[in-house]
């Protein structure tokens, strides 16, 4: 059984105090579920978040990562940094570090490569743009995405691997690809996993929706057979919000 998860991307959104209030809130009031639930605060802010959830079950994790062990990369963060403070997952691949920071596929190949050298676990990002889905281009634009970055990896490390299927035009943006559509996707990425791996790969990986999910929305998106949990941006940095959507799960 693959796992359900819900996690929130908390972007470039609060400091220090808001951090630990709103982590404080969550575990508070966090529902009984099967489902994981992970946060991702800023870099600086991991190891304040890793203390507050000391005994809750909700799970720290980056919002990237380096693709070098270490070195001269000014500003940026290895994987061992964050094992070194207890963070075991990190977001690779999320569009918003593809449009303003230049991650290309390739590069996302290293990061991920690295990551799970390391035994950190992947929570990889991809989705099309609002041009390829007018376009018809949809489909293609997610495979070659997952191809280009995933497809060389031994079978063997796809159980470190969660995928997030976000459409770069539902982002932030108030619209949410309709249930219909993300399950439509998403069994499509199934059957692409099934064609370059097997059965077994594909029926195991959890795939979450992410774009614009909100307490209002998430039951119809998780009840859909391939969604298997949501990355949550906005919605995440709201206590009541969050919680709501981890109960519809
Ligand atoms: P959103 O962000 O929920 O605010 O649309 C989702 C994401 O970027 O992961």
């Amino acid at each position: 059984m693959r796992s359900k998860i819900v996690a929130g991307n908390w972007k470039m959104n609060k400091n220090l105090s808001e951090t630990e209030t709103l982590l404080a809130e969550l575990a508070a009031k966090l529902p009984d579920t099967n489902a994981e639930v992970m946060v991702a605060p800023t870099y600086i802010n991991l190891i304040g978040a890793t203390r507050c959830l000391e005994n809750s079950t909700i799970e720290v994790i980056a919002q990237n990562m380096h693709f070098a062990e270490s070195g001269a990369f000014t500003g940026e963060i290895s994987a061992d940094m964050l094992l070194s403070i207890g963070v075991n997952t990190a977001i690779i691949g999320h569009s918003e570090r593809r449009a303003y920071f230049g991650e290309t596929d390739a590069i996302l190949a290293k990061k991920v490569v690295t990551a799970l050298a390391k035994n950190i676990r992947v929570l990889f990002c991809f989705g099309e743009e609002l041009e390829d889905r007018k376009s018809g281009n949809h489909f293609a634009v997610v495979e070659s995405q997952l191809k280009n970055a995933l497809f060389s990896l031994d079978a063997s490390v796809w159980s470190k691997i969660v995928l997030a299927y976000e459409p770069v035009w539902a982002i932030g943006t108030g619209e949410t690809a309709s249930p219909e559509q993300a399950q439509e996707m998403h069994a499509f990425i199934r059957k692409t996993i099934t064609e370059a791996y097997t059965t077994k790969i594909a029926d195991q990986v959890s795939i979450l929706y992410g774009g614009s999910v909100k307490p209002g929305n998430a039951t119809e998106i998780f009840s859909k057979p391939d969604v298997d949990g949501g990355l949550i941006g906005g919605a995440s940095l709201v206590a009541d919000d969050f919680v709501a959507i981890i109960k519809a799960i």
